[in-house]
This record gives C-alpha cells, sequence and structure tokens, in this order.
C-alpha cells in the first residue's frame, strides 16, 4: 500500500516537475477544489431564492435533469479542453487550435472572469459584515422592517461595504499568489469539508424547528401545473452559474490536473456536490422560512433579510447566524479563487508576468471595477443604463450572456471541432479507461447541449421567450 501510494506521489510530483507547472498533487485536492468554485453564492445564495421564485419542487426536478444531462458533459468539455493543452483558457484554444479564432473564446472567458468577480465580490463581502452582524448580536429584538433597513442602509453606504469588498479581495488575492499546491488546493482541502460541516449542522437545527415539514414539502412535492417556459430557463441558466461552466474556470483548473485523473468521475462527482449543496441549503432555508411564516418568494434579500429574522427567534441564534453566514463566506471564497486564477494563470502565461505581478494587477484592477458596482446599490444606485443599476449590468452580461454564449462555443468546440481521437484519449486516459457513457457524452455535446444553451441564450437576451 504504502509503495502503491509512494508511486503515485513520485508519478505526479515528476509530472508536475516535467511541465515546470504549478499543479494539483491529489485526487481530493481537484475534487475539493472544482467543488470549491462550483459551491458558492449560486448554491446558499442565488440556488434557495430562485427555487422559492419558481414553484419549489418542481424547479428543483427541472434543475436535477439539467445538470445531469447537460451541466456535467459541459464541466468534462471544459476539463478536457484544459488538460489536453495545459495552458490558461485563452493559451489552451490558441495551443490546440492555433491559428483560428477559437482564442477568442478563451478571451471571453477572462472578461467573463473580470465582470463576474467585480460583482460578486459585492454580494461576497456582505457575508463579512453579516458574519459580524451575528457575531455582535446585532439582530435581536428587530422586526422585519428593522432587518430590511438594516440590509438597505448598509447596503447603501459609502464606505463599510467598500471595506469588506476590498478586504474579501485580498483574502482571495492571497491565496492564488500563493499557487495552485501551496494555496488554492491547501485552502480547498481545508475550506470544504469546514463548509459541510456546517451546513450538515444548520440542516439538523432547521429539520428540527416546529413545522419543519410544512418547508420540506414546498421543496419536495412537485406542482407540475408550475413548470413553463421560464422555470426551465431560469433553472439552466442557474445550472450553469453554479456548476462554474461557461467562462474556463474548469478549463483552467483542469490544466492543473494530472493525466491519471479520471475526468468523467470528476466531472460527475462535482456536480453531484453542488447539487447536494444547493438542496441542503434549501433545507437549511426553506423548514425555517415557513417554520417562521415568513415569504419563500423574497428573492436576493431571502439570504440577508429573512434569515436574520428567523435566527433572532431561534434558541441559539447568535450561533447559527455566525456559523451560516461564515459557510456563505468560505462557499464565496473558494469560488472567487477561482475565477482570479482564470485572469492570474492568462498574465502569467500569455503576458509573462511572475505570480506576484499577475495576481496584483488583476485583482487591483478587477477591484476597481467592483467599487462601481458596489456604490451601484449606494451613491450610484440612481445611475442606470438599459434601466439596469451597473451591477445588474455586471450579472446580466455575465450571466446571462458571456455564461451562456462560451459554454455554447465550448461544446461545439470539444464536440464538433476538436480532434474525436484526442477527446477519446482525454476521457479514457490513453485507453486505460473503460469510458463506458463516452458516446452519451458525444452525442450531448454534439447535439442536446448545443440546443439547450442556444434556448437559455435567447431567453436570456430577450429574443425568445
Ligand atoms: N459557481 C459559483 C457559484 O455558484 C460562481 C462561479 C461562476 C464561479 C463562474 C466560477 C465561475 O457561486
Amino acid at each position: 500500500m504504502g509503495k502503491i501510494s509512494n508511486t503515485r506521489i513520485f508519478l505526479i510530483m515528476a509530472n508536475i516537475e516535467s511541465s515546470g507547472r504549478d499543479g494539483f498533487t491529489s485526487k481530493f485536492g481537484v475534487l475539493a477544489a472544482a467543488a470549491g468554485s462550483a459551491i458558492g453564492l449560486g448554491n446558499v445564495w442565488r440556488f434557495p431564492y430562485l427555487m422559492g421564485q419558481n414553484g419549489g419542487a418542481a424547479f428543483l426536478i427541472i434543475y436535477l435533469g439539467i445538470v445531469l444531462g447537460i451541466g456535467v458533459s459541459v464541466m468534462l468539455s471544459e476539463f478536457i479542453i484544459g488538460r489536453s493543452a495545459g495552458q490558461n483558457a485563452y493559451g489552451a484554444f490558441k495551443k490546440l487550435s492555433p491559428k483560428k479564432p477559437w482564442f477568442l473564446v478563451g478571451f471571453m472567458g477572462i472578461v467573463a472572469a473580470f465582470v463576474i468577480l467585480a460583482f460578486y465580490s459585492t454580494i461576497a463581502g456582505w457575508t463579512l459584515e453579516y458574519i459580524y452582524l451575528s457575531a455582535v448580536d446585532a439582530f435581536s429584538g428587530k422586526s422585519s422592517d428593522d432587518l430590511q433597513s438594516i440590509f438597505v442602509s448598509f447596503t447603501q453606504s459609502d464606505i463599510r461595504p467598500l471595506i469588506w469588498q476590498l478586504i474579501f479581495m485580498a483574502i482571495t488575492a492571497w491565496i492564488v499568489y500563493l499557487g495552485i499546491q501551496k494555496g488554492i488546493e491547501k485552502y480547498s482541502k481545508i475550506l470544504m469539508p469546514s463548509l459541510f460541516i456546517i451546513l450538515l449542522i444548520l440542516c439538523v437545527r432547521s429539520l428540527t424547528l416546529e413545522n419543519a415539514s410544512v418547508g420540506l414539502n414546498f421543496m419536495f412535492n412537485p406542482d407540475f401545473s408550475k413548470i413553463d417556459s421560464s422555470v426551465i430557463l431560469n433553472a439552466l441558466g442557474q445550472a450553469f452559474f453554479s456548476l462554474s461552466v461557461g467562462m474556463g474556470a474548469l478549463i483552467t483548473y483542469g490544466s492543473y490536473v494530472n493525466k491519471s485523473n479520471n475526468l468523467s468521475n470528476t466531472s460527475f462527482q462535482v456536480s453531484i456536490a453542488d447539487t447536494l449543496v444547493a438542496i441542503l441549503a434549501g433545507v437549511v432555508i426553506f423548514p425555517a422560512v415557513f417554520s417562521f411564516g415568513l415569504d419563500p418568494k423574497e428573492g436576493p434579500g431571502l439570504a440577508f433579510v429573512v434569515l436574520p429574522n428567523i435566527f433572532q427567534q431561534m434558541t441559539g441564534g447568535v450561533f447559527f447566524a455566525v456559523l451560516f453566514f461564515l459557510l456563505l463566506a468560505i462557499a464565496a471564497l473558494t469560488s472567487t479563487i477561482s475565477v482570479l486564477e482564470v485572469v492570474v494563470a492568462y498574465f502569467i502565461e500569455e503576458l509573462k508576468m511572475s505570480r506576484l505581478k499577475a495576481t496584483i494587477i488583476s485583482s487591483f484592477s478587477i477591484s476597481i471595477i467592483g467599487v462601481f458596482c458596489t456604490l451601484s446599490f449606494g451613491a450610484f444606485r440612481n445611475f442606470k443604463i438599459f434601466e439596469k443599476t451597473i451591477f445588474d449590468l455586471m450579472d446580466f452580461f455575465a450571466s446571462n450572456i458571456l455564461l451562456p454564449l462560451g459554454g455554447l462555443l465550448i461544446v461545439v468546440y470539444v464536440g464538433w471541432f476538436l480532434n474525436l481521437s484526442l477527446v477519446k484519449s482525454e476521457v479514457t486516459n490513453e485507453g486505460t479507461l473503460k469510458g463506458r457513457f463516452f458516446g452519451v457524452f458525444i452525442f450531448i455535446i454534439r447535439f442536446v447541449a448545443p440546443l439547450a444553451i442556444m434556448l437559455v441564450f435567447l431567453n436570456g437576451l430577450g429574443i425568445f421567450n
């Protein structure tokens, strides 16, 4: 046993050294980092409120179908591009298809990373304020209106949200600066298990509340009359955002995965973990929402207004509130590092910068855009383009345009343009794995996924409804 694992470690190290590139050192490291990227605010903050607004269980069933039917294959496509090229998202396309315009897909991913991190870090910063507010017991004795105004006055103020956002960016930058093995892998391996433990504790608390079953019923008892095209399309958009696909984050992570990793298994496991966390986040939130007679359709404020209301009424509320916002912050952090790494890897490999310089320049410039996103809740809240604030515009541009378009081009590229035997060799690790689902995978990325993604995309732009 000891001998085998020593040999394996040797092979992995040899692999990393021979390429001269930093990389993940263990299967668990890959899983923790990729699941860390996928599991984020999208699961704990966005999924429950979308589910609340889109009919509960019916939404969940559609979502599951999309993740398994399409999501896993899009993720696998990204890993294939990344690992076979061993390059950043832009360099990967340039290496695999030189002199073809496919590198533009990679470039779009770099742009998407800038945009996503700019607005994502706003919400990530809020989680830090809410850890603080929970710890100083700021919610107790407050009415719903009070909690609403705490939220509004915090998000509208000029300085505090900015400070938290910059602190969050600094932590992200620090981990990314440390590199793959000593930064991203190391911290993901600590943070992801902590996240699962916190989530389970919160589930137990929520399920032991009075009338928890009403919330569970809302989650698991589908009313199919609620399903219409907008529910389906919302589920598809959410699946992409949540799985971190469409912008090259998983191309970049894939480039650090060693050749012995089973990419299909990894894609499957990451997708399952991501979905499990979204469901568990719902299990934490809905029984509590119903138990305290609040509205599941509250929207984006669900986590920041409805939950504090629940915590302050609950025994041990301070403790559970701190845990919950800590969970949100951890989930956000393992996602922000994956987004920043997309840009940093690009700067290092294409613009020949050191990791330190690449990290400083990228996080600094993203923070500048981020400041505008944060202030679009405060000083700039009346400044609108196409009737959207800067924050909404960035969110829309990334989630409804860049990610679906990127995802579409990625599956079309792997399905129709990348050499089929190269694809097969990546999926089967040069024929050493069976690759039982290879045919299904190819069918999905050639036909099913492009069609489905096209639908979300057109819907996102309002061309098709
Ligand atoms: N998947 C992350 C979440 O659910 C967000 C993300 C999107 C991260 C795209 C990386 C790339 O919060």
